[in-house]
C-alpha cells in the first residue's frame, strides 16, 4: 500500500474519490485504523474529552497532545497524520502558530496540522504553508469557540451562509490542503465542496463533502453518554469491552482463569 501524502488528497478530489478520516490518540488504535486502510488519521484536540476527560477542548495543551501524536505516528506507517493545534497555541498570530506547529513537527513526525477558524486565521495558514507545514482548516462549528458560539449549534444557517463560504474560500486561498466543516447544513456543505478545489471533510455536514471524519470513540460505541445526531455507531466496542472486563473479573473470582493452558 502507498503511504498517503498531501498531494494524494488533491488527486482524490480530482478523481471524485470519497475518503474517510478517523481520530486516533494512541499507537494501538492507530495500528488498527492504518491496517483498515483509513487514509488520514487526526490526533484531534477532542483528546481533551475522550482521553483526558475535560468537558470541552479548551483546557488541553500542546504538552498533553504531543505524546499522543508520537504514539499515533508510530502506529500509522501508511496514513497521513494530522495533529490539532490546541486552543491558545495559534490565535495570537502567525508567529505563535509557527512556533506551535514547528514544535509538533520537530517532536512528533506528524504530516500536517489543523487549526480552527476561517478568515480570522488566514494569516496563520499562509505562514505555516510558506514554512512547509501543511494545514487543514476547520470551519463551521469550531469546538474551541464553544463559548463564543453559544453552545453546540449548527452553523451557516440563513445569513451566516455567506460568511461560511467566505471562510472556506479564505482558507483555500491561504494555502490550506483541506477544510473540515462541522455541523453545517448539507446543501451549503455541498455548495462549498463544489466551489473549492481543496477537499472538504464533513462532520455533521451531510453527504456531499469530499470526505468524512468522526471521533473513533463515537463511531465505535466507546463514548460515555449521548452522541450527536451526526454520529453513526458502527460497533459497540464499549459494550464488548465492558463484557470482557466483567467476564475476566468473574473468572478470576471463580478460580477459572488462568487455566492450565495459560500457566507455565
Ligand atoms: O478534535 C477533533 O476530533 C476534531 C474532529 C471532530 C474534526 O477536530
Ligand atoms: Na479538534
Amino acid at each position: 500500500r502507498r503511504a498517503m501524502r498531501v498531494h494524494h488528497l488533491a488527486q482524490m478530489k480530482a478523481d471524485g474519490e470519497k475518503w474517510s478520516m478517523l481520530t486516533a490518540y494512541d499507537y494501538s488504535t492507530a495500528r488498527i485504523f492504518d491496517d483498515a486502510g483509513i487514509p488520514v488519521l487526526l490526533v484531534g484536540d477532542s483528546a481533551a474529552n475522550v482521553v483526558y476527560g475535560y468537558d470541552t477542548t479548551i483546557p488541553v495543551t500542546l504538552d498533553e497532545m504531543i505524546p499522543l501524536i508520537r504514539g499515533v505516528v508510530r502506529g500509522a506507517p501508511h496514513a497521513l497524520v494530522v495533529a490539532d493545534l490546541t486552543f491558545g497555541s495559534y490565535e495570537a498570530g502567525p508567529q505563535q502558530a509557527l512556533e506551535s506547529a514547528t514544535r509538533i513537527f520537530k517532536e512528533t513526525g506528524a504530516h500536517a496540522v489543523k487549526l480552527e477558524g476561517g478568515e480570522r486565521v488566514a494569516d496563520q495558514i499562509a505562514t505555516l504553508t510558506a514554512a512547509g507545514i501543511p494545514v487543514v482548516a476547520h470551519i463551521g462549528f469550531t469546538p474551541q469557540s464553544v463559548n463564543g458560539l453559544g453552545g453546540f449549534r449548527v452553523q451557516g444557517r440563513g445569513d451566516a451562509a455567506d460568511q461560511l463560504i467566505a471562510d472556506a474560500i479564505a482558507v483555500q486561498e491561504a494555502g490550506a490542503i483541506a477544510v473540515v466543516m462541522e455541523m453545517v447544513p448539507a446543501d451549503l456543505a455541498g455548495q462549498i465542496t463544489r466551489k473549492l478545489t481543496i477537499p472538504t471533510v464533513g462532520i455533521g455536514a451531510g453527504n456531499e463533502t469530499d470526505a468524512q471524519v468522526l471521533v473513533w470513540q463515537d463511531m465505535a460505541g466507546f463514548t460515555h453518554g449521548k452522541t450527536a445526531k451526526f454520529v453513526k455507531r458502527f460497533a459497540d466496542v464499549g459494550g464488548d469491552l465492558r463484557k470482557a472486563a466483567e467476564q475476566y473479573a468473574d473468572e478470576v473470582r471463580r478460580g477459572v482463569f488462568p487455566g492450565p493452558e495459560h500457566s507455565y
